[in-house]
Protein backbone atom coordinates (compact mmCIF):
# COMPACT_ATOMS: atom_id res chain seq x y z
CA UNK A 1 0.00 0.00 0.00
CA UNK A 2 1.35 3.36 -0.88
CA UNK A 3 0.82 6.44 1.05
CA UNK A 4 1.34 9.99 0.46
CA UNK A 5 5.34 11.19 1.54
CA UNK A 6 5.43 13.20 4.99
CA UNK A 7 5.99 16.51 4.71
CA UNK A 8 9.23 17.64 5.86
CA UNK A 9 8.00 20.06 8.37
CA UNK A 10 5.02 20.92 10.95
CA UNK A 11 1.76 21.83 9.12
CA UNK A 12 -0.89 23.48 10.15
CA UNK A 13 -4.24 21.26 10.06
CA UNK A 14 -6.63 22.36 7.07
CA UNK A 15 -8.54 25.84 7.58
CA UNK A 16 -5.90 27.43 9.85
CA UNK A 17 -3.93 29.04 6.47
CA UNK A 18 -7.22 30.12 5.27
CA UNK A 19 -7.46 32.53 7.91
CA UNK A 20 -6.94 35.93 7.06
CA UNK A 21 -5.95 37.50 10.48
CA UNK A 22 -8.02 39.98 12.07
CA UNK A 23 -6.85 43.49 11.58
CA UNK A 24 -7.25 45.90 14.25
CA UNK A 25 -8.34 49.10 13.60
CA UNK A 26 -5.48 51.69 12.97
CA UNK A 27 -4.72 54.11 15.79
CA UNK A 28 -2.32 56.32 13.94
CA UNK A 29 -2.78 59.55 12.10
CA UNK A 30 -0.39 61.89 10.29
CA UNK A 31 2.41 63.24 11.79
CA UNK A 32 2.44 66.09 14.50
CA UNK A 33 -1.69 66.17 14.41
CA UNK A 34 -3.50 65.46 17.68
CA UNK A 35 -5.45 61.51 16.66
CA UNK A 36 -9.19 60.46 17.37
CA UNK A 37 -9.20 57.20 17.14
CA UNK A 38 -12.43 56.71 15.62
CA UNK A 39 -11.23 53.04 14.17
CA UNK A 40 -12.41 50.45 17.45
CA UNK A 41 -15.95 51.46 18.20
CA UNK A 42 -14.15 51.90 22.23
CA UNK A 43 -15.62 54.85 24.23
CA UNK A 44 -14.99 57.91 23.83
CA UNK A 45 -15.76 58.78 27.83
CA UNK A 46 -12.93 55.99 29.25
CA UNK A 47 -13.56 53.72 31.94
CA UNK A 48 -15.33 54.33 35.05
CA UNK A 49 -13.02 56.13 37.96
CA UNK A 50 -14.27 53.31 40.07
CA UNK A 51 -12.93 50.79 37.51
CA UNK A 52 -9.55 52.53 37.06
CA UNK A 53 -9.07 52.55 40.80
CA UNK A 54 -10.43 48.77 41.45
CA UNK A 55 -7.21 48.40 38.20
CA UNK A 56 -4.70 49.72 40.11
CA UNK A 57 -5.52 47.94 43.22
CA UNK A 58 -5.18 44.52 42.01
CA UNK A 59 -1.72 44.93 42.10
CA UNK A 60 -0.39 41.24 43.25
CA UNK A 61 1.08 40.45 40.51
CA UNK A 62 3.10 37.24 41.77
CA UNK A 63 -0.54 35.82 42.29
CA UNK A 64 -2.63 33.73 39.84
CA UNK A 65 -6.07 35.05 39.12
CA UNK A 66 -9.10 33.67 40.37
CA UNK A 67 -9.62 31.03 37.64
CA UNK A 68 -13.57 30.65 38.40
CA UNK A 69 -13.34 34.45 38.01
CA UNK A 70 -16.44 33.85 40.68
CA UNK A 71 -16.45 37.54 41.79
CA UNK A 72 -17.03 38.94 38.78
CA UNK A 73 -19.80 36.33 37.71
CA UNK A 74 -21.57 36.95 40.96
CA UNK A 75 -21.92 40.94 40.17
CA UNK A 76 -22.77 40.29 36.63
CA UNK A 77 -25.73 38.05 37.58
CA UNK A 78 -26.56 40.22 40.66
CA UNK A 79 -26.42 42.80 38.17
CA UNK A 80 -28.50 40.85 35.41
CA UNK A 81 -31.05 38.89 38.11
CA UNK A 82 -29.30 35.46 37.06
CA UNK A 83 -27.46 31.96 37.79
CA UNK A 84 -23.62 32.83 38.40
CA UNK A 85 -23.21 29.22 37.65
CA UNK A 86 -24.10 29.62 34.11
CA UNK A 87 -21.91 32.19 33.08
CA UNK A 88 -18.31 32.13 32.36
CA UNK A 89 -15.65 34.72 31.74
CA UNK A 90 -13.24 35.26 28.83
CA UNK A 91 -10.43 36.90 27.44
CA UNK A 92 -12.69 39.85 25.39
CA UNK A 93 -15.67 38.08 23.79
CA UNK A 94 -13.06 37.13 21.17
CA UNK A 95 -12.55 34.39 23.11
CA UNK A 96 -15.57 33.32 23.84
CA UNK A 97 -16.72 32.97 20.62
CA UNK A 98 -13.79 31.14 19.52
CA UNK A 99 -14.47 28.62 22.19
CA UNK A 100 -17.86 28.35 21.19
CA UNK A 101 -16.71 27.36 17.77
CA UNK A 102 -14.06 25.03 19.07
CA UNK A 103 -16.35 23.40 21.99
CA UNK A 104 -19.68 22.76 19.36
CA UNK A 105 -18.30 22.66 15.58
CA UNK A 106 -15.15 20.33 14.07
CA UNK A 107 -14.24 19.25 10.78
CA UNK A 108 -17.19 18.33 8.67
CA UNK A 109 -19.27 20.71 10.19
CA UNK A 110 -20.49 24.45 9.36
CA UNK A 111 -21.10 27.57 11.28
CA UNK A 112 -22.99 30.30 10.00
CA UNK A 113 -23.55 33.53 10.13
CA UNK A 114 -24.60 36.72 8.20
CA UNK A 115 -23.06 38.29 5.03
CA UNK A 116 -21.15 41.31 6.80
CA UNK A 117 -21.06 39.54 10.48
CA UNK A 118 -18.20 40.23 12.92
CA UNK A 119 -15.00 38.82 11.34
CA UNK A 120 -14.13 36.82 14.16
CA UNK A 121 -17.01 34.52 13.23
CA UNK A 122 -15.46 33.40 10.22
CA UNK A 123 -12.09 33.20 12.17
CA UNK A 124 -13.53 31.18 14.83
CA UNK A 125 -15.12 28.29 12.45
CA UNK A 126 -11.75 28.15 10.74
CA UNK A 127 -9.97 27.94 13.42
CA UNK A 128 -12.21 24.76 14.81
CA UNK A 129 -11.69 22.97 11.33
CA UNK A 130 -15.21 23.89 10.41
CA UNK A 131 -16.75 25.64 7.73
CA UNK A 132 -18.39 29.03 7.48
CA UNK A 133 -21.29 29.75 5.56
CA UNK A 134 -22.54 33.37 4.82
CA UNK A 135 -26.51 34.22 4.19
CA UNK A 136 -26.93 36.84 2.69
CA UNK A 137 -28.49 40.42 4.25
CA UNK A 138 -30.91 42.87 2.86
CA UNK A 139 -30.24 46.63 3.28
CA UNK A 140 -26.75 45.46 5.17
CA UNK A 141 -29.64 43.97 7.95
CA UNK A 142 -29.75 40.34 8.94
CA UNK A 143 -32.17 37.76 7.18
CA UNK A 144 -33.30 35.71 9.50
CA UNK A 145 -35.20 34.17 6.27
CA UNK A 146 -31.82 33.80 4.87
CA UNK A 147 -29.99 32.64 7.55
CA UNK A 148 -32.55 29.73 8.05
CA UNK A 149 -32.43 28.47 4.53
CA UNK A 150 -28.95 28.23 4.70
CA UNK A 151 -29.11 25.64 7.42
CA UNK A 152 -28.00 22.34 6.94
CA UNK A 153 -27.88 19.54 8.69
CA UNK A 154 -23.67 19.98 9.46
CA UNK A 155 -24.74 23.63 11.20
CA UNK A 156 -23.64 23.57 14.60
CA UNK A 157 -23.52 26.70 14.98
CA UNK A 158 -24.99 30.37 14.03
CA UNK A 159 -23.35 33.14 15.30
CA UNK A 160 -25.36 36.51 15.08
CA UNK A 161 -24.28 39.69 16.47
CA UNK A 162 -27.40 42.03 16.66
CA UNK A 163 -26.49 45.18 16.71
CA UNK A 164 -23.77 43.82 14.05
CA UNK A 165 -20.38 45.27 13.49
CA UNK A 166 -19.99 46.76 10.95
CA UNK A 167 -23.23 47.86 9.64
CA UNK A 168 -24.23 49.03 12.79
CA UNK A 169 -27.93 47.63 12.03
CA UNK A 170 -30.18 45.80 14.20
CA UNK A 171 -33.26 43.11 14.40
CA UNK A 172 -35.58 43.50 16.55
CA UNK A 173 -36.17 40.52 19.31
CA UNK A 174 -39.71 38.86 17.54
CA UNK A 175 -36.72 38.06 14.40
CA UNK A 176 -34.45 37.19 17.23
CA UNK A 177 -36.52 34.42 18.42
CA UNK A 178 -37.94 33.38 14.99
CA UNK A 179 -34.76 32.26 14.47
CA UNK A 180 -34.45 30.04 17.40
CA UNK A 181 -37.77 28.78 16.38
CA UNK A 182 -36.63 27.81 13.20
CA UNK A 183 -33.15 26.30 14.34
CA UNK A 184 -32.75 22.66 14.79
CA UNK A 185 -32.56 21.80 18.27
CA UNK A 186 -28.85 20.64 18.10
CA UNK A 187 -27.46 24.07 16.20
CA UNK A 188 -26.64 26.49 18.91
CA UNK A 189 -27.44 30.54 18.28
CA UNK A 190 -24.64 32.58 19.64
CA UNK A 191 -26.38 36.18 20.17
CA UNK A 192 -23.21 38.52 20.46
CA UNK A 193 -24.98 41.67 22.34
CA UNK A 194 -21.37 43.33 22.45
CA UNK A 195 -23.27 46.86 21.64
CA UNK A 196 -26.12 45.63 23.72
CA UNK A 197 -26.10 48.63 26.31
CA UNK A 198 -26.58 51.31 23.31
CA UNK A 199 -29.34 49.87 22.54
CA UNK A 200 -32.59 51.37 24.82
CA UNK A 201 -35.11 48.57 23.94
CA UNK A 202 -35.90 45.50 26.38
CA UNK A 203 -34.62 43.55 23.67
CA UNK A 204 -31.57 42.42 25.76
CA UNK A 205 -34.02 41.43 28.84
CA UNK A 206 -35.53 39.39 26.10
CA UNK A 207 -33.05 37.65 24.97
CA UNK A 208 -31.71 37.19 28.32
CA UNK A 209 -34.73 35.25 29.01
CA UNK A 210 -33.96 33.53 25.97
CA UNK A 211 -31.00 31.96 26.86
CA UNK A 212 -32.73 31.29 30.41
CA UNK A 213 -35.37 29.54 28.91
CA UNK A 214 -33.51 27.61 25.87
CA UNK A 215 -30.87 25.01 26.01
CA UNK A 216 -29.40 26.04 22.29
CA UNK A 217 -28.87 29.65 23.12
CA UNK A 218 -26.56 31.49 24.59
CA UNK A 219 -25.39 35.02 24.95
CA UNK A 220 -22.16 36.67 24.71
CA UNK A 221 -21.29 40.41 26.21
CA UNK A 222 -17.97 42.39 26.42
CA UNK A 223 -16.27 45.10 28.68
CA UNK A 224 -14.45 46.42 25.54
CA UNK A 225 -17.02 48.83 24.66
CA UNK A 226 -19.67 50.96 26.90
CA UNK A 227 -17.34 50.08 30.09
CA UNK A 228 -14.20 51.53 28.25
CA UNK A 229 -11.85 48.35 29.31
CA UNK A 230 -10.82 47.09 25.50
CA UNK A 231 -7.57 46.96 27.16
CA UNK A 232 -7.60 44.62 29.85
CA UNK A 233 -10.22 42.06 27.79
CA UNK A 234 -12.71 40.75 29.82
CA UNK A 235 -15.82 39.31 28.20
CA UNK A 236 -18.51 37.17 29.17
CA UNK A 237 -21.25 34.42 27.91
CA UNK A 238 -24.47 33.35 29.69
CA UNK A 239 -25.66 30.11 28.47
CA UNK A 240 -27.32 26.75 29.38
CA UNK A 241 -25.25 24.77 32.20
CA UNK A 242 -23.90 22.06 29.22
CA UNK A 243 -22.26 24.73 27.23
CA UNK A 244 -20.85 26.72 30.40
CA UNK A 245 -19.49 23.67 31.16
CA UNK A 246 -17.76 22.15 27.87
CA UNK A 247 -16.59 26.04 27.51
CA UNK A 248 -15.07 25.82 31.00
CA UNK A 249 -13.61 22.44 29.82
CA UNK A 250 -11.45 24.00 26.52
CA UNK A 251 -10.45 27.44 28.27
CA UNK A 252 -7.32 28.50 29.99
CA UNK A 253 -7.52 28.03 33.70
CA UNK A 254 -6.53 31.44 34.45
CA UNK A 255 -7.97 33.13 31.49
CA UNK A 256 -9.10 37.32 32.68
CA UNK A 257 -6.20 38.72 34.36
CA UNK A 258 -6.68 40.23 38.02
CA UNK A 259 -6.82 43.74 37.17
CA UNK A 260 -9.24 42.66 34.31
CA UNK A 261 -11.70 40.93 37.06
CA UNK A 262 -11.18 44.02 39.44
CA UNK A 263 -11.37 46.81 37.03
CA UNK A 264 -14.60 44.65 35.14
CA UNK A 265 -16.90 43.97 38.73
CA UNK A 266 -16.36 47.69 39.71
CA UNK A 267 -17.38 48.65 36.40
CA UNK A 268 -20.86 46.90 36.47
CA UNK A 269 -21.69 48.66 39.66
CA UNK A 270 -20.88 52.27 38.12
CA UNK A 271 -24.30 52.55 36.33
CA UNK A 272 -23.97 56.39 36.06
CA UNK A 273 -20.85 55.84 33.95
CA UNK A 274 -22.83 53.95 32.07
CA UNK A 275 -25.92 55.99 31.43
CA UNK A 276 -23.62 58.97 30.82
CA UNK A 277 -21.43 56.58 27.77
CA UNK A 278 -25.51 56.15 26.80
CA UNK A 279 -26.27 59.89 26.82
CA UNK A 280 -23.27 61.01 25.19
CA UNK A 281 -24.09 58.58 22.48
CA UNK A 282 -27.65 59.61 22.04
CA UNK A 283 -26.47 63.02 21.85
CA UNK A 284 -24.27 62.14 18.90
CA UNK A 285 -25.46 59.46 17.01
CA UNK A 286 -28.51 61.08 15.37
CA UNK A 287 -26.19 64.41 14.65
CA UNK A 288 -23.50 62.85 12.86
CA UNK A 289 -25.94 60.74 10.82
CA UNK A 290 -27.62 64.07 10.42
CA UNK A 291 -24.56 66.13 9.26
CA UNK A 292 -23.03 63.26 7.10
CA UNK A 293 -26.36 62.92 5.48
CA UNK A 294 -26.47 66.17 4.87
CA UNK A 295 -23.28 66.04 3.45
CA UNK A 296 -24.20 64.35 0.31
CA UNK A 297 -23.19 60.58 1.93
CA UNK A 298 -25.65 57.53 2.57
CA UNK A 299 -25.44 56.75 6.08
CA UNK A 300 -26.60 53.19 7.28
CA UNK A 301 -29.19 53.80 9.81
CA UNK A 302 -27.33 52.70 13.28
CA UNK A 303 -28.20 51.50 16.71
CA UNK A 304 -25.14 52.00 18.30
CA UNK A 305 -21.91 53.48 19.14
CA UNK A 306 -20.67 53.70 15.44
CA UNK A 307 -21.69 54.50 11.55
CA UNK A 308 -21.42 52.68 8.33
CA UNK A 309 -20.95 55.82 6.12
CA UNK A 310 -20.88 55.40 2.02
CA UNK A 311 -18.66 56.64 -0.19
CA UNK A 312 -19.44 58.05 -4.10
CA UNK A 313 -17.79 55.69 -6.37
CA UNK A 314 -15.77 58.69 -8.22
CA UNK A 315 -12.23 59.29 -8.20
CA UNK A 316 -11.38 61.71 -5.82
CA UNK A 317 -14.44 61.04 -3.40
CA UNK A 318 -14.10 56.93 -2.44
CA UNK A 319 -13.73 55.37 0.79
CA UNK A 320 -10.42 54.85 0.17
CA UNK A 321 -9.60 58.39 -0.46
CA UNK A 322 -11.47 59.70 2.20
CA UNK A 323 -9.92 57.72 4.52
CA UNK A 324 -6.62 59.13 3.08
CA UNK A 325 -7.93 62.63 3.64
CA UNK A 326 -9.08 61.99 7.44
CA UNK A 327 -6.47 60.07 8.31
CA UNK A 328 -4.03 63.02 7.34
CA UNK A 329 -6.06 65.09 9.75
CA UNK A 330 -6.05 62.86 12.67
CA UNK A 331 -9.25 61.33 12.15
CA UNK A 332 -9.08 57.34 12.27
CA UNK A 333 -11.85 55.65 10.57
CA UNK A 334 -12.26 52.05 10.03
CA UNK A 335 -11.80 50.43 6.24
CA UNK A 336 -14.18 47.52 5.51
CA UNK A 337 -12.50 46.14 2.37
CA UNK A 338 -12.26 42.96 4.23
CA UNK A 339 -16.43 42.49 5.64
CA UNK A 340 -17.03 43.24 1.30
CA UNK A 341 -17.86 46.83 1.97
CA UNK A 342 -15.06 48.65 0.19
CA UNK A 343 -16.88 51.60 -0.71
CA UNK A 344 -17.15 52.28 3.11
CA UNK A 345 -15.87 53.85 6.07
CA UNK A 346 -16.93 52.75 9.73
CA UNK A 347 -17.01 55.46 12.41
CA UNK A 348 -17.05 55.18 16.35
CA UNK A 349 -18.92 57.87 17.91
CA UNK A 350 -16.10 59.94 19.37
CA UNK A 351 -15.75 63.12 21.46
CA UNK A 352 -17.87 66.03 21.34
CA UNK A 353 -14.44 67.42 19.52
CA UNK A 354 -13.32 64.83 17.13
CA UNK A 355 -17.44 64.57 15.75
CA UNK A 356 -17.38 68.06 15.38
CA UNK A 357 -14.27 68.01 13.40
CA UNK A 358 -15.05 65.12 11.30
CA UNK A 359 -17.65 66.70 9.54
CA UNK A 360 -15.77 69.66 9.24
CA UNK A 361 -12.74 68.06 7.33
CA UNK A 362 -15.63 65.68 5.42
CA UNK A 363 -17.45 68.88 4.19
CA UNK A 364 -13.91 70.11 3.19
CA UNK A 365 -12.95 66.81 1.24
CA UNK A 366 -15.99 66.83 -0.67
CA UNK A 367 -15.83 70.56 -1.43
CA UNK A 368 -18.78 71.64 0.96
CA UNK A 369 -17.03 73.85 3.56
CA UNK A 370 -19.57 75.58 5.39
CA UNK A 371 -22.19 72.61 4.88
CA UNK A 372 -21.34 70.99 8.15
CA UNK A 373 -21.15 73.92 10.00
CA UNK A 374 -23.56 74.61 13.13
CA UNK A 375 -24.80 72.94 16.07
C1 LIG B 1 -19.80 42.30 17.33
C2 LIG B 1 -18.57 42.15 18.15
N1 LIG B 1 -18.44 41.07 18.92
C3 LIG B 1 -17.37 40.88 19.69
C4 LIG B 1 -16.33 41.79 19.71
C5 LIG B 1 -15.11 41.46 20.51
O1 LIG B 1 -14.99 42.23 21.61
P1 LIG B 1 -13.95 41.88 22.76
O2 LIG B 1 -13.14 40.69 22.35
O3 LIG B 1 -13.11 43.09 22.90
O4 LIG B 1 -14.78 41.59 23.95
C6 LIG B 1 -16.41 42.94 18.93
C7 LIG B 1 -15.30 43.89 18.89
O5 LIG B 1 -15.18 44.74 18.08
C8 LIG B 1 -17.56 43.12 18.13
O6 LIG B 1 -17.69 44.20 17.35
Amino acid sequence: MSSAPLPNRPVPRPGVLDIEAYVPGKSQGGAGVKVHKLSANETPLGPSPKAVAAFQSANALELYPDGSSLKLRETIAGAYGLDPARIVCGTGSDELLMLTASAFAGPGDEVLFSQHGFLVYRIAALAAGATPVVAPEKDYRTDVDALLAAVTERTRVVFLANPNNPTGTYIPFDEVRRLQRGLPPNVLLALDAAYAEYVRRNDYEAGIELVATCSNVVMLRTFSKIYGLAALRVGWLYGPAEVVDAINRIRGAFNVSAPGLAAAAAAVEDTAHVEAAIAHNETWLPWLTEKLTALGLTVTPSVTNFLLVHFPDVEGRTAKDADAFLSARGLILRRVDSYGLPGALRLTIGTEEANRLLVEVLAEFLGKVGAGDGA
